[in-house]
């Protein structure tokens, strides 16, 4: 809704409030109506000289009506004055109160909006939408905390409104709380199904906590087949396995149809757990599979855990390897979650690395003209990043031999992020635009999958970093690779 229409709803609704209360029916109350008539019509100064008529003591509606006209007339300080006037101005009720607070917020005075919420509330405990709208304010002023308990009263006061859910719901998706913000939009939905906003945030918050590649994964036969293959060497009829991130609850049933005794299997985000959950019942795993939904940070011996586990299971692999932090997540479960010498899935991975030339794929990352217009500086701000790229997909010459840039053991003894300078000796001449990164995974001595270009395609592809600008290399002449990784994050570069 525009700044406008919203200015408007909230006269219409100043309207209806005059009009139920006794002082609707006074003779302030008449000059007032007939003033907020001529303010709707855009006729201000008419609106302005009946509200003059009004003989002290003013009541609140007044002041609210000479904001707005103030306001109207630029003078920004005096409808300051009178929207605080309106707040202890006789014969002000809590939905004025709530009234006078939306306007002031409409127009950016936050903090008496907030004062004149506060009175709403003080008058009537049950005011729902003073709530909303001081839920809405103080997160706008970045308080969340008091931003959360305003809306989440708003929505137990007023349960069959989907405006309250929704408010909250952009309040918990703003704190990262994604499981309490999805619930929130779905029960705005059950109150109006047609509610597009909803929808819409619904939508865009479950495309982050089931990110695009869950269906290409799970539907990746090599994938499948390899862990299915470690786990079936690995399970025996005592094994008690913990299953970190088991997303539809997949390599947990492998486990179970592997002959395991019993699976943890934990999943942080609610609403695959909850899915999980009916899988492995669909499935007939359900006495033999425990969902949780936490995350592994927050499982404990003796609460979720019966005993320390004997295989830890832990696909937390993104293109580049190391991103949704595989490193410090199975490190934390083997120390305080699992028996001496657990064996863990995946093991360990090896990581690749080398030049490669293709304009394609270095155009796709810059921009240049558009439309005749030099658009170059973006370039400059241009985040350094990875690109999960099918390189098949591309024409690509690879210009040197892949070069093993970094080996990890899971769990990693003594993690350090490092730094390293490779020598490359390119064995073509050619334009380098870009580094191309794969790994092979192991997930037991006798088991790995590769993610390399040269190997059957998976849903991990590669991990492509462009250049900021094209080198030139020489056949044989060698140039320096330089790689780093954190806990989180693996960077590669080129220099001469
Ligand atoms: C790459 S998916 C793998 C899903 C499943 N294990 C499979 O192989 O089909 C990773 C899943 O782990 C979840 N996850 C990531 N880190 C987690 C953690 N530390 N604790 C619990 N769940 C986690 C994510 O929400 C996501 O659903």
């Amino acid at each position: 809704m525009n700044f406008k229409n919203k200015v408007n709803d909230l006269l219409d609704d100043l309207e209806v409030n005059i009009k139920s209360t006794k002082s609707g029916r006074t003779s302030q109350g008449k000059f007032i109506l007939r003033s907020l008539e001529l303010l709707k019509k855009s006729a201000t100064q008419q609106s302005e000289s009946v509200l003059d008529e009004c003989s002290e003591p003013l009541i609140s509606p007044v002041y609210i009506l000479k904001a707005l006209l103030s306001k109207k007339r630029g003078q920004d300080t005096l409808s300051l004055k009178f929207f605080e006037k309106a707040i202890n101005a006789t014969g002000s009720t809590s939905d004025i109160l709530r009234i006078n607070g939306d306007i002031s917020h409409c127009y950016g005075f936050i903090e008496t909006a907030i004062k004149s919420y506060d009175k709403a509330v003080e008058l009537s405990p049950l005011n729902d939408q003073a709530f909303l709208g001081r839920g809405k304010t103080y997160s706008e002023m970045g308080k969340v905390t008091s931003a959360i308990d305003n809306l989440l009263q708003a929505t137990l006061l007023n349960p069959e409104s989907a405006e309250g859910y929704i408010a909250l719901g952009n309040e918990y998706r703003n704190s990262s709380m994604n499981d309490a913000a999805i619930k929130c939009y779905k029960t705005a939905l059950n109150r109006e199904p047609e509610n597009a906003i909803a929808q819409s945030a619904l939508d865009s918050i479950l495309e982050l906590v089931i990110p695009h590649w869950h269906a290409a994964m799970l539907n990746d036969y090599e994938r499948t087949e390899a862990f299915e293959t470690a786990i079936n060497a690995t399970i025996k009829p005592e094994t008690y396995v913990l299953d970190i991130g088991t997303g539809t609850g997949l390599l947990a049933m492998l486990a179970s149809r592997a002959g395991a005794r019993h699976v943890i299997a934990c999943e942080a985000v609610e609403i695959l757990a909850e899915t999980a959950t009916k899988i492995i019942k669909d499935n007939g795993f359900d006495d033999k599979i425990s969902i949780i939904h936490k995350h592994s940070e927050f499982l404990s011996i003796g609460v979720e855990l019966k005993q320390k586990a004997d295989v830890l299971i832990a696909e937390l692999v993104d293109a580049s390897l190391l991103g949704e932090k595989i490193i410090p997540v199975i490190n934390d479960a083997v120390k305080r979650l699992c028996k001496p010498g657990v064996i863990v899935i995946p093991c360990g991975a090896t990581v690749f690395a080398a030049p490669f030339e293709s304009k394609k794929i270095y155009q796709e990352s810059r921009v240049d003209k558009v439309a005749s217009l030099d658009i170059r500086l973006f370039n400059r701000i241009k985040p350094r990043m990875s690109l999960q790229t099918d390189l098949s997909k591309f024409q690509w010459k690879i210009l040197s031999k892949p070069t093993e840039i970094f080996k990890f053991e899971f769990p990693s003894k003594k993690f350090v992020p490092k730094r390293h300078k490779f020598k490359l000796t390119p064995n073509t001449d050619g334009m380098a635009h870009g580094i191309a990164l794969w790994f092979d995974l192991q997930l037991n001595e006798d088991t790995f999958i590769s993610t390399s270009p040269f190997s059957a395609s998976t849903h991990w592809k590669q991990s492509v970093y462009p250049l900021s600008s094209p080198m030139m290399v020489k056949k044989n002449k060698p140039i320096s690779l330089l790689a780093s990784f954190t806990e989180n994050r693996i960077n590669v570069d080129l220099g001469e």
